[in-house]
């Protein structure tokens, strides 16, 4: 069969635009070509901002049309939801059926974020202090937002960034991830046939980092909105100064298996969660913790659930594990493991590697010293570790720099009350895991993780300015 490769264009004032230069995308399991992108130019690039800053001062766009546009983005996503979950199955190595749950999960993005767009509204401010004042505020659009997204959901990542920004009235411009940025072109065609007015929403891609640097630079964008490492969050904070960023950044997640849990739900659930998207989500479950009188028994039907796991081929249905995005990072993963076994640490399933793929591993016998429990390791790999009581686990958990979100099985209620102010996370899942979300909801993190929420009612809230207004009602 000969391979089809898909040839890309930029989106840019509402057009698409070829350059002289392009990179390939690769299909994460064959190692083939998929797709080939162009690359923009400083000149482009510039051009872009220009068009987006002319957008957000002449070109209308109520909020009224911005509701219906992004519903009816939703609508065509539904209607091409085969083609983008293939699409990402190849250029990001994500099982299908997980690449399916993505883009139902964007489609609920784009719904959420086009009630969100009749919802904003200023108040009143009382004033019992002043005479002959009227007070109220107003919310209007920041201005030029840059969405800078990464690989691992190369859809629903993206929504959380540009559905909200046009909701907000806002111009967006993507620099999608190089590896994965098919699916952000694709969804910029949808956006377009949906009627975003031109300039509202522009694509632009470099295959590095030249870009980013300089969309970061340019002064006239008001607002970054960022999921990536934590290393290029700080970047990003440190090079825009004063200027705004939402910044969803890394972690190593944990999961409290307390004694009083559901044991067996427990291990299902943690098996699946430590390993989907190949552990490449920032809420991966990175650290389980479990108390000891259920320990043996917890690493019993985990390890079990783990040896059920099929790796391989994206597009087979029944693949639970993929590929990492690229045979280097299984490099890393690879080393990062066999620098904690020369530590000490205990291999009790997998630890090999094939390619860019990572097997499913589990790790015991662990220490905080250990890149595979202090870093975030983006990858196919967990640590099991034993507690007594559930103050040392909720320090184990809080013994990181990170703080996106925490998981705990338990079935005492007081416990579940009480531990969100104990932990050290933007969001705690009780009896689930910390690879939970759904996209309604607060998502964000504390200290490296970041800082800023996503979630359409949320994430608006950070790309409008409150304008207060002052009435002299006596003037
Ligand atoms: C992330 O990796 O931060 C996103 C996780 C998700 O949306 O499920």
């Amino acid at each position: 069969m000969v391979q089809l490769v898909e040839k890309q264009k930029l989106f840019v004032n509402g057009e698409w635009i070829e350059t002289d230069a392009i990179y390939k995308i690769y299909n994460k399991y064959t190692g083939e070509v998929f797709s080939e992108v162009p690359m923009a130019s400083p000149e482009l690039v510039d051009k872009v901002v220009g068009a987006a800053v002319y957008a957000y001062k002449k070109v209308p766009f109520t909020p009224e049309y911005r509701h219906s546009v992004l519903l009816r983005v939703a609508e065509l996503l539904k209607q091409n939801r085969n083609d983008f979950a293939e699409t990402i199955a190849q250029e990001g190595g994500k099982p299908i059926t997980d690449a399916h749950l993505e883009v139902n999960r964007s489609i609920a993005t784009f719904e959420m974020a086009a009630d969100e767009a009749k919802k904003l509204v200023g108040e009143i401010i009382p004033n019992y202090n002043v005479q002959g004042r009227f007070l109220y505020t107003v919310k209007k659009p920041v201005g030029v937002v840059a969405a800078i997204t990464p690989f691992n959901f190369p859809l629903n990542l993206v929504v959380h960034k540009v559905a909200p920004a046009l909701a907000a009235g806002n111009p967006v411009i993507i620099k999608p991830a190089s590896d994965t940025a098919t699916t952000a072109l694709k969804l910029c065609k949808l956006l377009e046939t949906a009627g975003v007015p031109k300039g509202y929403v522009q694509c632009v891609t470099g295959g590095g980092s030249t870009v980013g640097e300089q969309l970061l630079n340019d002064q006239r964008i008001a607002h970054y909105t960022f999921t990536g490492s934590p290393g290029v969050g700080k970047h990003i904070q440190k090079t825009i100064g004063l200027r705004k960023a939402t910044l969803e950044l890394g972690s190593n997640s944990a999961t409290i298996v307390h004694h009083d849990g559901d044991i067996e739900q427990a291990a299902a659930k943690l098996a699946k969660m430590s390993f989907a998207n190949a552990g490449q989500v920032c809420i991966s479950v990175q650290r389980i913790f479990v108390q000891k009188s259920v320990a043996e028994r917890f690493v019993e039907l985990f390890l079990q659930h783990v040896a059920e796991l099929k790796v391989g081929d994206p597009l087979n249905p029944e693949t639970n594990v993929g590929p990492m995005i690229s045979e280097k990072e299984a490099i890393r993963i690879e080393e990062w493991v066999n620098e904690a076994k020369e530590a000490g640490a205990l291999v009790l399933t997998g630890g090999k590697r094939s390619g860019n793929i990572y097997y499913p591993t589990v790790l015991t016998n662990v220490a905080k010293s250990m890149k595979v429990v202090a870093e975030e390791v983006f990858a196919p790999v967990v640590s099991v570790t034993v507690y007594d009581n559930i103050e040392e686990a909720i320090e184990l958990v809080n013994d990181s720099k990170y703080g996106l979100q925490a998981g705990i099985y338990t079935k005492d209620l007081n416990l579940s009350f009480k531990i969100p102010y104990l932990l050290e996370v933007g969001g705690v899942i009780v009896n689930d895991t910390c690879c939970f979300r759904t996209d309604q909801m607060p998502y964000g993190g504390v200290k490296e993780s970041g800082n800023g929420k996503e979630g359409p009612a949320y994430a608006i809230q950070e790309l409008v300015e409150t304008v207060t207004v002052v009435v002299n009602i006596e003037g």
